[in-house]
């Protein structure tokens, strides 16, 4: 019987969680390999369109991660970040996306361990919820409808 390995997307900030998860690979900290890292200049830059692009195209998960509040290097990027992601969260509830795919996390460039464990959490909830199916089948129905 095959191990179902989850593909999950990460949007991450340039100057805190990419340096964190890059700290991550310097300490030897070993973590889950299924993370594909997509590096952005602040959260406050992620479009969410791109997020439902990767639920749709066949990510089983998705982490947004970013400086802490009040650490963001544009000042206020992950603020609107945070209230673009409860709307997200609407939005993709409605949608039949199960919220548990998803996770939304603030990591430093000094937490190296923290993104570990964000990861390999992310990995263990995903793992139980299988493969995001459903979702995908609905996305590409919509999609054969615009042709
Ligand atoms: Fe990291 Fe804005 S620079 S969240």
């Amino acid at each position: 019987m095959e191990v179902f390995e989850p593909k999950i997307v990460a949007f991450v900030c340039n100057w805190c969680t990419y340096a964190g998860a890059d700290l991550t690979g310097t300490s030897r900290i070993k973590y889950a390999t299924n993370v594909k890292i997509i590096r952005f200049p602040c959260t406050g830059r992620i479009d969410f369109m791109l997020l439902m692009k990767a639920l749709s195209n066949g990510a089983d998960g998705i982490i947004v991660s970013g400086c802490h509040p009040n650490d963001c290097h544009y000042t206020s990027g992950n603020f609107h970040a945070r209230r673009r992601w409860m709307m997200f969260r609407g939005v993709a509830s409605y949608l039949g996306i199960d919220l548990r795919r998803i996770t939304f996390s603030w990591v430093s460039a000094a937490e190296g361990a923290k993104w570990a464990e964000v990861v390999n959490k992310a990995t263990d909830e995903i793992t139980k919820l299988g493969p995001n199916e459903a979702y995908v089948k609905t996305a590409k129905k919509f999609q054969s409808m615009d042709n």
